[in-house]
């Protein structure tokens, strides 16, 4: 039986399906024997808006709450980004006196502390508390509420409309996509751009970055899917630009339809995304084929590394190592601990498998053989900075886009 699409109601096709999986951020406290909440992680994608789509959405409630694992600035890179995100929205957007700029899922402040920086009026809109009062103590405005229509009403009469409203690793998590965006359609003036940027299908699918699907991201977005989404609102895409972050995102930028001029890379990516074969479910099913694969030679690697008797720890509890963890079986057999830095982590167990989460001090100390690097999306900056365990002999396991030995 099919189930019906969370944006156009069309029948949804399941191409990948995980079995009961727990909460990717749902670590558990030691001694804590309370059943963990399951639910059921299955992907498709609609027969007529083409979106890709977890098929049983966890409550939102469940996932952004006053524990929310994730503080966006534990990552420098991620930090480097943000500032010239930032940067690149005021030069290019904010023209006029007094502009307002409105982030969603602005987390700990990490993009807004810039236009703060710069004395530009902003206001974050975040759910989590407990992120939210980090970007407070920071001087950043924030809103501890989920962003919908009647908010976006709230704000545009206190505050005056934005002239742009930013979303960065946000708008896949909201199942009422249709919501937000009439929220920003009433939020927004009617020469302000939204900016966006969410990890982009056509990356997960080229390098079979299956752990990106998790309870968080309902939406796997291509250009075509969240173009047909915004154009239902009216607005236009008028530019989009292909970033690394979070193992290949897409930045993209709406404004009311007709009022800008349409950048050329709005059509060489669509070009380069339909030789990708996004709207097909035929690419869908040779993906999951290739998931099933990576998973065998995973597993495989790390049976025999331990029956040679190899240590092997985990570096990075991230959100998608549960979804890897969990799917592939691996348990404390495998994988003796994961070397974390946040600190909310740090002496939890992972959710479902039980691995305990050590402090990066706790790796430096212990002089493992192999690392598991779950943050792979990381890659560059966890090298640079674990070159000492690399030139001592230690050796990083890797499964995207291939499993391997680096
Ligand atoms: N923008 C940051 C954080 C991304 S994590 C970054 O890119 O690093 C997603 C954030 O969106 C979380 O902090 C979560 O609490 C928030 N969020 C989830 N649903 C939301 C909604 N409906 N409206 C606004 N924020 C939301
Ligand atoms: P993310 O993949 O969702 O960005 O989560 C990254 C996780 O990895 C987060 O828990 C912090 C952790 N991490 C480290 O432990 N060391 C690092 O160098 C980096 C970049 C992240
Ligand atoms: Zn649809």
């Amino acid at each position: 039986m099919n189930t019906p699409c969370l944006c156009c109601g069309q029948d949804v096709e399941a191409f990948l399906s995980f079995g009961s999986m727990p909460l990717a951020n749902a670590f558990v406290a030691p001694g804590d024997s309370r059943p963990e909440y399951r639910y059921s992680l299955a992907v498709g994608i609609c027969s007529e808006c083409t979106m890709v789509q977890l098929l049983k959405p966890v409550p939102r409630e469940k996932l952004f709450h006053e524990a929310y694992a994730y503080y966006s600035s534990t990552s420098s890179r991620m930090s480097d980004h943000f500032r010239r995100f930032a940067a690149d929205v005021h030069t290019q957007y904010l023209v006029g006196q007094s502009p307002l700029v409105v982030e969603l899922g602005s987390n700990d402040g990490i993009m807004l502390q810039h236009f703060v920086d710069r004395g530009v009026r902003c206001l974050g809109i975040e759910p989590s508390a407990n992120v939210a009062s980090a970007a407070k103590v920071r001087g950043i405005p924030t809103i501890c509420r989920f962003f919908d229509e009647t908010l976006a009403r709230q704000i545009a009469a206190e505050h005056g409309r934005a002239n742009a409203i930013l979303a960065a690793n946000v708008l896949c998590h909201i199942q009422d996509l249709h919501g937000a965006l009439q929220g920003m359609r009433a939020l927004l003036t009617p020469e302000g751009v939204v900016v966006c940027e969410d990890p982009y299908l056509g990356d997960l699918v080229s390098r079979t970055a299956y752990d990106q699907i998790y309870d968080e991201h309902i939406y796997y977005f291509s250009l075509a899917s969240l173009q047909s989404a915004f154009a239902s609102h009216d607005f236009e895409l008028i530019d989009a630009s292909r970033q690394e972050v979070h193992g290949g995102s897409m930045r993209y930028t709406f404004a009311a339809a007709g009022t800008r001029k349409v950048m050329p890379a709005v059509f060489r990516l669509r070009q380069v995304e339909s030789e990708l074969g996004l709207s097909n479910p035929e690419t869908f099913h040779r993906f999951r084929q290739r998931v099933e694969r990576s998973r065998q030679e995973l597993i495989a690697l790390l049976a025999t590394l331990t029956a040679d008797g190899r240590r092997v720890v985990g570096y990075g509890a991230t959100s998608k190592s549960t979804t890897v963890i969990n799917y592939c079986g691996l348990t404390t057999q495998h994988i003796a601990y994961i070397s974390d830095t946040t600190p909310g982590k740090q002496g939890k167990l992972t959710p479902g498998a039980h691995i305990p989460v050590q402090p990066r001090e706790h790796f430096l100390a212990d002089h493992p053989e192999y690392a598991l690097l779950f943050a792979w999306n990381h890659q560059g900056e966890v090298l640079e900075k674990e070159a000492a365990f690399t030139s001592a002999g230690g050796k990083w396991i890797v499964y995207v886009p291939e499993v391997g030995i680096l």
